[in-house]
């Protein structure tokens, strides 16, 4: 599949004799050899031994008082979410995004989880809080969030990732980092009530069809899903990973909705209408609609296909060691059930290799893979492809762009390549 003369970089192109370089080296590479003589190329830093007290040995620390609320070590202080300035044109209506490449195993910690909203973070007093159900049911009904804290409770790991996550990508690469190509997904436990609990305690007309969440933040934003999904894994949650949810994610209640686009994921939410008919709100018209070749819009796309990345090395992850025993690592997902392989190539998809998953494996969740190997110091073409439960694989951008067409922004799920240089750096470039 690659062409060596057929690469592009976000900056504007390699040259030939550089990439011809890469898949040379790359051919060279086997697993086995790694495992079998690692000597020389040990992952260990030779220093000298440790001869003198250290700082921190020197005196007490902090006492147990000093932070009620944890938070990280200050040398981590670069492990942010962070937002492309140009992207919106106002902070309330924008997106940050997750750092992939500091994140290890499979959950994203709450203060580093994307943020997208349109109208600003709500601040609701969980006191004056209140969530309704009306429209077709027997029995229309307003909760309070205690309430709902006397049903069964649920707690699920799942991934949330936004329709748009990739959608610069489209025409070409552009953005250097998986924070900013991949970062608009993240992955909790949540914890929370059914929401066919819930529908079946105001009772479902016999003509009802379709739900539409609305949120109470100043977007009031809405969407229509099928009552076969709010009946099959659609959780309303109070808490993700232990903690109340944080304001930015929903405080106090949002829906959870596994598998499908973010967008449905209505936060803040404070009313669910139960309909015969979709309500066709601006978000599932105007906006999260894929604009085809011929003209027509795809809607009501909401499956996420599965989809990876490898998160290290990646631009923002160089690699720091000149050659030798080196770590490659990522996370795969599908939003139609588990991720059963995830392969890996390094030389551009001469040579794939099955990585290694590790780690939990939920439906609907983010996997972790890995792929260890012996880095001879020249230049890598690395890409990942998932393929899920369902058999479905990951397609290169090629495929997705000879049925989808250059127009889309939303749902691009194709394989992400990272060229790796000879000094470690790493850029996004797009191989065909
Ligand atoms: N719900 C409300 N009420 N308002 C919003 O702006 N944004 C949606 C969805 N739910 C949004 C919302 C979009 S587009 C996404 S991708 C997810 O929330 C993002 O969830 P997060 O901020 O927890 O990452
Ligand atoms: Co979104």
């Amino acid at each position: 599949m690659s062409k060596p003369d057929n690469i592009r970089g976000h900056s504007g192109g390699v040259s030939r004799r550089h990439i011809l370089g890469a898949s040379a080296a790359g051919m060279a590479f086997a697993a086995t050899r790694v495992y079998a003589n690692p000597a020389g190329d040990a992952p260990t830093t030779p220093d000298k031994a440790i001869t003198e007290l250290q700082d921190w040995s020197q005196a007490l620390g902090d006492g147990v008082d000093a932070k009620p609320y944890g938070v990280p070590s200050k040398y981590e202080a670069g492990v942010v979410r962070r937002n492309v300035e140009w992207l919106t044109a106002s902070p309330q209506s924008s997106v940050n995004f997750t750092p992939l490449h500091d994140l290890e195993g499979i959950i994203t910690p709450n203060g580093l989880c994307f943020e997208r909203h349109h109208g600003g973070v709500a601040e609701i007093n969980p006191a004056k809080f209140r969530f309704m159900i009306n429209g077709l049911v027997e029995k229309p009904m307003v909760f309070t969030i205690d309430d709902l804290k006397r049903f069964p409770r649920e707690n699920r790991i799942f991934f949330l990732e936004c329709a748009a996550n990739s959608g610069m990508e489209w025409r070409g690469a552009q953005l250097n980092g998986c924070q900013f190509t991949h970062g608009m997904i993240h992955n909790v436990m949540y914890t929370g009530v059914s929401l066919k609990r819930v529908l079946e305690e105001a009772g479902l007309k016999t003509n009802a069809k379709w739900v539409m969440p609305e949120g109470g933040d100043s977007a009031a934003m809405n969407r229509s899903i099928p009552l076969f999904k709010a009946l099959d894994d659609c959780m309303l949650a109070y808490a993700m990973n232990g903690e109340a949810l944080r304001p930015e994610q929903g405080y106090p209640l949002r829906l959870v909705v596994p598998g499908w686009e973010g967008n449905m994921w209505v936060k803040w939410i404070r009313r669910i209408e139960v309909g015969d008919m979709p309500w066709h709100a601006r978000e599932e018209t105007s906006k999260y609609t894929d604009l085809m070749e011929n003209g027509n819009a795809r809607r009501f796309t909401w499956e996420m296909d599965a989809k990876s990345v490898i998160t290290n090395p990646s631009p923002q992850a160089p690699i720091k060691h000149k050659k030798g025993f080196t770590v490659l690592s990522g996370v795969a997902w599908s939003g139609r059930g588990k991720v059963s392989r995830v392969d890996v190539t390094i030389d551009g998809g001469k040579n794939w290799h099955t990585a290694r998953l590790d780690g939990p494996s939920f439906d609907k969740s983010m996997h972790r893979f890995y792929y260890e190997f012996d880095w001879n110091g020249e230049p890598l073409l690395l890409q990942s492809r998932a393929i899920d439960s369902t058999g479905y694989v990951q397609p290169t951008k090629d495929e997705l762009r000879q049925v989808r067409g250059y127009n889309s922004i939303y749902h691009n799920n194709a394989i992400q390549t990272w060229h790796v240089k000879a000094n470690g750096e790493v850029e996004n470039v797009e191989i065909s």
